[in-house]
């Protein structure tokens, strides 16, 4: 059957790669411009990404923004604004991961809008405006620094939300693989896992006849399912270019061009972070093998290609491919239920449930035709 290809695509942001970047940061900054540098609790001063940042940017006009907490806290972020308004700030640059990035996006917005900033995140106001991003990545991961969604949470009501502003999607986006080598072993995990996850979401449907988004999306997973087999080389630079180059395809929008789109991964799992501070890769492994069981049949064509051209496996049946993945994610340490990232709160389940139900996730349709029953057993099978 013809399924068309409707899609109008342009990814602006100029991917700066390689050992060499970070010099580049001068020229892509206009000399002129008040620069916020926006970072997270401290590594970049530990593992001298500051030093080499500030270097370049030496002469130029900088105010400093730091305490950007993984998984950013919009009172924190409101914080900043207030700065980028006081200083007159008209660049941000973010040094970090995808926390530091989507916190930058945040502020890019909220700075020119007048109301309460959580009128962005909740979709109540859509930014026409936004003061000019730019990220120096430090975690290769959530393909954050060249794409234009942003996850915020509200301390107050435990709220953990996405949203999408394509004038905050930053400009240039400066990826040395350097950086990697002071990143602790669960992040290089969570990363790959991350972005793994971030490819199914786009290509674990049902077929279409894309064989360049279907191809493109089995090179990434497979690169990520090297990487994870080679863990023990993630000390050599090729292992770590590799990882920062997958990370960001996975998610700069070229894989989900024109293709059905599911993402109930990661709407159910942002619950897990909001509830209980759990890091985003590890809540995507407790939800995503259960909510493949559950939704088997509308995935099995998928599955069966998945297994075969990402883990080849011979002839394999859905089943097979779901244990594969499961492997995978064990072999990075990953829970792969609840239990496993050691939450003990009776409830859990049942708070999970009321959670995404509140946040408008129980029946999110889909080529899956995921309705209420449908999640509600998703969650429990996962947090029970
Ligand atoms: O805060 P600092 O000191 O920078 O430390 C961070 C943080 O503790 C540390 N770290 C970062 N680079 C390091 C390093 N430590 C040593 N060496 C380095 N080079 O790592 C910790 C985690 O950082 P964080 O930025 O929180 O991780 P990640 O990149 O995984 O980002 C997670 C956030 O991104 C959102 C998630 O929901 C979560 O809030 N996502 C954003 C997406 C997007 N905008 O497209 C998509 C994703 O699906 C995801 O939802
Ligand atoms: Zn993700």
């Amino acid at each position: 059957m013809y399924y068309p290809f409707e899609f109008s695509f342009s990814n602006p942001t100029q991917i700066v790669f390689g050992p060499h970047s970070f010099a580049k940061l001068a020229d892509l900054i206009s000399p002129k411009a008040k620069i916020l540098l926006l970072y997270g609790g401290g590594s970049i001063k530990r593992n001298g990404i500051y030093d080499q940042v500030t270097q370049v940017l030496a002469g130029r006009q900088v105010v400093e923004f730091a305490g950007v907490e993984p998984n950013p806290i919009l009172e924190t972020l409101n914080e900043a604004v207030k700065l980028v308004r006081d200083q007159s700030v008209d660049f941000i640059l973010g040094v970090g991961g995808g926390s530091v990035s989507d916190g930058a996006k945040y502020i890019a917005c909220a700075a020119l809008y007048e109301g309460d900033g959580w009128d962005i995140v909740s979709g109540k106001h859509v930014p026409l405006r936004a003061i000019p991003v730019g990220i120096v990545l430090t975690l290769p991961a959530t393909g954050s620094e060249s794409n234009s969604g942003a996850v915020v949470t509200k301390r107050a009501t435990q709220q953990k939300k996405a949203f999408f502003a394509s004038q905050a999607q930053p400009r240039f986006a400066i990826l040395n693989p350097e950086v990697m080598a002071s990143l602790p072993d669960r992040q290089l995990e969570n990363g790959i896992v991350d972005a793994f996850v971030h490819v199914c979401e786009q290509y674990l449907t049902y077929p279409v006849g894309a064989l360049v988004q279907d191809g493109y999306a089995e090179a990434v997973m497979k690169t990520l399912k090297t990487l994870a087999d080679t863990f023990e080389q993630r000390h050599d630079n090729a292992w770590r270019q590799n990882l920062m180059w997958a990370a960001n395809q996975a998610l700069c929008g070229v894989i989900g061009v024109g293709v059905p789109q599911d993402w109930i991964t990661h709407r159910i799992a942002v619950e897990l972070t909001a509830l209980w501070g759990i890091d985003h890769g590890r809540t995507l492994t407790i939800i995503q093998p259960w909510l493949l069981r559950e939704l088997i049949e509308p995935k099995r064509a998928k599955l069966a290609q998945l297994g075969r051209n990402v883990f080849s496996l011979v002839n394999p049946s859905a089943e097979e491919t779901i244990e594969a993945i499961c492997a995978l994610y064990r072999s990075l340490h990953m829970p792969l239920h609840l239990r496993d990232a050691e939450i003990t709160d009776p409830d859990a389940a049942e708070r999970v449930w009321q959670a995404v139900q509140e946040h408008g996730n129980a029946a999110l349709g889909t080529h899956a035709e995921v309705d209420a029953t449908k999640t509600e057993r998703i969650v429990r099978a996962a947090c029970s």
